[in-house]
């Protein structure tokens, strides 16, 4: 039986090996996810490396992790992730000695406006820095999250490390605060709460592939789970 976690590991390290083995080691495999205000724009993985960036209003400018002399040696970055992804986005770029980076105001047409803006994380985590100052590595999660800053979660939706499922049979799943690792109730995950626990149950009536993700109005929607429902 497949099993989620497994099946991303195999691949994040299969990346690896491929990338040392055909000479690209300068390329890493992230999975970028980018959650806007009602729906996912993207989420899959995105083969990066450091280089310019360019946007429309900001211009061309360097974007690998020296930005600001936060690291020594260029690499890919959070906004390259975003760059390589081919979705559409602006930002301003603020030079030196002010920021160095790109403050990102726009993605897929959503725009920052009033207090809404989008924000970035590394691995469940808030950057302390630029996009283009934050190195990433293989297998790293890059999150692009639309009003992270007046959300209360960043929901992280896990379960039971099955791919495949019997249809009509419940599956319990978890939601917690991906920062915290805390559990998040009234979750909405197809359809279902989750409960003080984050625990919710779940089943599909149709068999095929299914991907579930939780959402709530205070908080930054999951990652999605696939299962296949037989
Ligand atoms: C990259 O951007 C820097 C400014 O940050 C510029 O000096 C350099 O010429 C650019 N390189 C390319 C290849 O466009
Ligand atoms: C840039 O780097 C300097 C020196 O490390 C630091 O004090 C400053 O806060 C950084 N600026 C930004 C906007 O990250
Ligand atoms: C942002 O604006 C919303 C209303 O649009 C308000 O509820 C919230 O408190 C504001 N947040 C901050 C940090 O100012
Ligand atoms: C699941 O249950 C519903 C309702 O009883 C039924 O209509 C459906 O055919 C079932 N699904 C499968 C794949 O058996």
């Amino acid at each position: 039986m497949f099993k989620q976690i497994a099946v991303s590991l195999a691949l994040c390290a299969l990346a690896s090996f491929a990338t040392v083995a055909a000479g690209l080691s300068d390329k890493v495999l992230v999975n970028l996810r980018v959650e806007g205000t009602t729906k996912t724009h993207f989420e899959g993985f995105v083969w990066t490396s450091g280089h310019n960036v360019t946007t429309k209003i900001g211009g061309n400018h360097h974007c690998d992790g020296t930005n600001n002399d936060t690291f020594p040696h260029p690499g890919p970055t959070a906004t390259t992730a975003l760059a390589d992804s081919n979705l559409m986005f602006d930002g301003e770029f603020f030079p030196k000695p002010k920021f160095d980076d790109f403050l990102i105001s726009n993605i897929e047409g959503e725009s920052n406006k009033n207090n809404r803006s989008w924000g970035i994380l590394l691995n469940f985590q808030d950057l302390e820095v630029g996009g283009c100052q934050q190195q990433v590595r293989t297998c790293d999660k890059v999150l692009f999250a639309f009003d992270k800053f007046n959300k209360k979660h960043i929901l992280e939706l896990t379960g039971p490390a099955l791919w495949v499922v019997d249809a009509n049979k419940s599956l319990v799943l978890t939601v917690r605060d991906g920062r915290t690792g805390l559990p998040v109730q009234g979750a909405n995950v197809n359809g279902q709460l989750s409960d003080a626990d984050g625990k919710v149950s779940v089943t599909f009536a149709e068999k095929g592939v299914k991907g579930v993700k939780a959402e709530k109005d205070d908080s930054i929607r999951s990652n999605k789970l696939e299962f296949l429902v037989v």
